[in-house]
C-alpha cells in the first residue's frame, strides 16, 4: 500500500476537494491516507491563492516537506496551482501540479509521474462545464461534514481570482446532494455545512429552473435524522426572503450566516465590481436581523483596496459598527496577478493597510465579545466536536449561532448536548455540560 498525506490551505471548498482526492485514491485500493506529520510516499498540498500571503504559505509548506522528506513525491493542486502552475512546478520536490478540473484524475496522473521530473496536468478551467460529483461519505478529522453543492463563479469582482481558478458557476444535481446528506447522517454526522463558491447561484445552470438554493435546502432538511444544517457563506444579492424564512422557521437550520460586504464605501464597491450597492446590503442585513434574532453574523472586508481613502475606510468602519455583525474577517488588500484590479496598482501604503486591518480586528473582537456576553447564563445546544481543538485535550463545540464553547475533559463524541454558558474566554465562552432531558 502506498501512503498519501494531505496538507490543505484555504476555505471549506478546499477541504471538500481534499476529501474528494482522498476518496478517489482510497477507492483505487492501493492508497492509504496517513496523517500529515507521518512518513508518506506522496504529499498532496491543496493550495489557496486568495492573497499573496496564501501563496507564500503554500510555497513554505512545499519547501518544508521537501526538506524533511526529500524522497517523497509532492503534488501541488488547488487555486494557486491552477493560477500559476509553472511557478509551483519550479519548486524543488514538486513532481506533479494538478489543476482544478483535473482532480478527478488524481490517481491516474500520479501514476504518470517520473522521479526527478515535473508533470503539469492543468486543463483550462474556463472550459469546465459540469460539476465533478464524487460521492463522499466521510470527512477525515471533522465532526461537521461539508457538502459542496456548487463550484465556480459568474461574477467578476475586480480583486478576486477565483473565477479564473475555479471557472464559471456549475451546480450539482439536487438528488446527489440529498443522497450524500443521507449517507453522511447515516455515518453519524450531526451537522451538515452547505458550501460552494457562490451558493446563491445554485441551480441557475440546471434544466429545472425552480430548483434554486431554497428548494435544495428544503430537500436537505427533509433528510431523516438530520440534526443541524448550516450555510457557509452567501452573497447579499442572493440572500432571499425565502432563505431567511427557512432559517427563522426550522430550528435545525443554524442561526448563522456569513455575508461578505468587502467595503462600506459606494465608490470602492463600484471599483471592486461588486454587484450591489450599500443600500441593498444594509436592507438585506436588516431583514436578516429582524427575522432571525441572535443570529451569528459574519462578513469579509478588504482594507486598502486601490484608491481607498481614509474617508472611504471611515464609512466602512462606521457601517460595520452600526450593523449587527458578530465577527468580521478583515484582510489587507494584495494584488492578485491576473485579476481585473491588477492594473489599478496598489497605492495604499502597507502600514496604512495594516492600521486599517488592525482597527477592524479590534472592532470584530469588541462585537464578538458583546454578542457572547449577551448569551452568558443561558443554556444552549452545543455540537461537541470529536477532535480536540488546537491539540488541547479539552472538549470544545459550537452553538448553532457560532459561539465557540470550551468544555472540560470528557468523553469525545460528536453530539448535540445542552450546555450552560458560564464565562467568557478570549474567543468564545466556557461552558458546563448538562444532562440531556
Ligand atoms: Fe482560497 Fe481558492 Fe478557497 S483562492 S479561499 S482556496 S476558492
Amino acid at each position: 500500500m502506498k501512503r498519501v498525506a494531505f496538507c490543505t490551505f484555504g476555505c471549506k471548498l478546499n477541504q471538500y476537494d481534499t476529501e474528494t482526492m482522498r476518496t478517489l485514491l482510497e477507492e483505487e485500493g492501493d492508497w492509504r491516507t496517513v496523517a500529515f506529520r507521518e512518513e508518506a510516499d506522496v504529499y498532496i498540498v491543496n493550495t489557496c491563492s486568495v492573497t499573496a500571503r496564501a501563496d507564500s504559505r503554500a510555497r513554505s509548506a512545499i519547501r518544508r516537506i521537501h526538506r524533511e522528506r526529500p524522497h517523497a513525491r509532492i503534488l501541488a493542486t488547488g487555486c494557486y496551482a491552477q493560477r500559476a502552475p509553472k511557478e509551483l512546478g519550479e519548486l524543488d520536490g514538486v513532481s506533479l501540479v494538478l489543476g482544478a478540473a483535473d482532480r478527478e484524475r488524481v490517481a491516474e496522473e500520479l501514476g504518470h509521474t517520473v522521479p526527478g521530473q515535473v508533470r503539469l496536468a492543468v486543463s483550462p478551467i474556463s472550459e469546465a462545464r459540469t460539476f465533478v460529483d464524487v460521492p463522499i461519505t466521510e470527512m477525515m478529522g471533522h465532526s461537521r461534514a461539508f457538502v459542496k453543492v456548487q463550484e465556480g463563479c459568474n461574477e467578476s469582482c475586480s480583486f478576486c481570482i477565483i473565477p479564473s481558478t475555479r471557472g464559471t458557476s456549475r451546480s450539482r444535481r439536487p438528488e446527489s446532494v440529498w443522497t450524500q446528506v443521507e449517507d453522511l447522517v447515516a455515518n453519524g454526522y450531526t451537522e451538515i455545512v452547505i458550501t460552494g463558491v457562490h451558493v446563491g447561484d445554485f441551480g441557475l445552470d440546471l434544466p429545472d429552473a425552480e430548483r434554486g438554493l431554497e428548494s435544495l435546502m428544503r430537500g436537505v432538511l427533509a433528510v431523516p435524522g438530520l440534526e443541524r444544517l448550516r450555510l457557509s457563506s452567501i452573497q447579499p444579492t442572493t440572500l432571499s426572503d425565502g432563505i431567511l424564512d427557512l432559517v427563522a422557521e426550522d430550528e435545525r437550520f443554524c442561526r448563522h450566516l456569513h455575508v461578505p460586504m468587502q467595503s462600506g464605501s459606494e465608490e470602492v464597491l463600484r471599483r471592486m465590481g461588486r454587484s450591489y450597492r450599500i443600500g441593498t446590503f444594509v436592507e438585506r442585513i436588516e431583514a436578516l436581523s429582524s427575522r432571525i434574532p441572535d443570529c451569528g453574523l459574519g462578513t469579509d472586508v478588504i482594507c486598502g483596496f486601490p484608491g481607498e481613502t481614509e474617508a472611504d475606510f471611515r464609512k466602512t468602519f462606521d457601517l460595520l459598527e452600526a450593523l449587527p455583525f458578530t465577527y468580521l474577517h478583515a484582510f489587507p488588500y494584495s494584488v492578485r496577478p491576473g485579476s481585473h484590479a491588477e492594473p489599478l496598482g496598489d497605492d495604499v501604503p502597507a502600514d496604512e493597510k495594516k492600521r486599517r486591518t488592525r482597527a477592524l480586528k479590534r472592532l470584530s473582537a469588541r462585537k464578538s465579545r458583546e454578542f457572547r456576553q449577551r448569551h452568558l447564563g443561558s443554556t444552549m445546544p452545543v455540537l461537541i466536536e470529536e477532535g480536540s481543538r488546537n491539540g488541547s485535550p479539552l472538549l470544545s463545540g459550537l452553538t448553532d449561532n457560532y459561539i465557540r464553547v470550551d468544555l472540560g475533559p470528557g468523553e469525545k463524541r460528536a453530539s448535540v448536548e445542552p450546555v450552560r454558558l458560564e464565562s467568557l474566554t478570549d474567543d468564545g465562552v466556557l461552558g458546563r455540560r448538562l444532562e440531556r432531558e
